[in-house]
């Protein structure tokens, strides 16, 4: 596809923001999103309309918005944020607005493209899930959760479109260097006294952590992956994704478990 036009949720910072980087310099016409439209820098090539995933009556302007009008050859799925919270504290509001966003408003944008591709023959969609789509880490079990089931309804959905000329393609990042860590996370029920010490160590080796890729190592995978028109519909991306994943079909339950629970815990004291 020589100059298609494509829709990036969430391109204002990160993955999202490398994506659309690619995208016009490959000459690609660009629709993104951000909850602040006013605060982005206009950009030949790119159109910025504004998306709040956690407010219905944001994700129906935004599904009315003028750029639904012209054909839109490419949904990207990005934009989502993680909440860092124990499983037993985490207050049941700072749960919903994980999976209104993350999953619900997500799966709203999917229905209505997959509208528009029937509607025009064709069309790829891509959903931004996460190696923690594809196994839970501790403190991140509601936002692993969320990857969860996204990547559920995305593997049921490529069923449903290998009959078609519409692609479904899942990206599954491992830990990338984005704003995530610092805008795009928040916590629930953080002060409970069996994971202060956990999660205390957790925001430690997330600040000083050296194993996160460069969001446009991500970016470079989801642009291959966006015109491979192959019916392929998982990608991993980034340092250790393939590695992990690899290692979470490969092995027992048990020995993932002890692995990721002794990389993960060690700071952890027990209670
Ligand atoms: N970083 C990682 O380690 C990692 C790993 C695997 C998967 N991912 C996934 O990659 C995607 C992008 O994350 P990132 O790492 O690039 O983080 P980021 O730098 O925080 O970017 C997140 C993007 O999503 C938008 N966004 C966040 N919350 C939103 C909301 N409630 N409503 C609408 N837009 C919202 C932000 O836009 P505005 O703030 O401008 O509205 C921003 O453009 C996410 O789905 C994340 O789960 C990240």
């Amino acid at each position: 596809m020589k100059h298609a036009h494509i829709l990036v949720t969430g391109g204002s910072s990160g993955i999202g923001y490398a994506l659309v980087n690619r995208l016009l310099k490959a000459g690609h016409q660009v629709t993104a999103t951000t909850r602040k439209p006013d605060d982005q820098s206009p950009r030949p090539g790119l159109t910025w309309v504004g998306l709040d995933l956690e407010s219905n009556a944001s994700v129906d302007a935004f599904l009315n918005n003028p750029c639904w009008d012209q054909p839109v050859d490419i949904v990207v799925n990005n934009a989502g944020f993680g909440l860092i919270a124990p499983i037993e504290s985490a207050s049941d509001e700072a749960v919903r607005a994980q999976f209104e966003a993350n999953y619900f408003a997500t799966m709203r944008i999917t229905r209505h493209a997959m509208a528009h591709f029937r509607q025009h023959g064709a069309g790829t969609i891509m959903a931004n899930t996460s190696i923690g789509g594809r196994m839970a880490f501790p403190y991140f079990g509601y936002y692993n959760a969320t990857k969860h089931a996204l990547e559920a309804s995305y593997e049921s959905l490529w069923y449903e479109c290998l009959q078609s000329n519409i692609r479904v393609k899942i990206i599954e990042p491992g830990f990338t260097q984005t704003q995530f860590a610092t805008h795009g996370m928040r916590t629930s029920g953080a002060d409970h006294p069996a994971h202060v010490d956990g999660l205390s160590w957790l925001e430690h080796s997330m600040k000083t952590g050296t194993t996160a890729s460069d969001p446009d190592v991500v970016a470079a995978v989801m642009e291959g992956a966006l015109f491979d028109n192959r019916h392929t519909l998982r990608y991993a991306a980034g340092k250790h994704s393939g590695a992990l994943l690899f290692l979470r079909k490969a092995l027992p339950d048990s020995w993932f478990q002890a692995i990721i629970g002794k990389a993960v815990l060690r700071g952890q004291k027990t209670t």
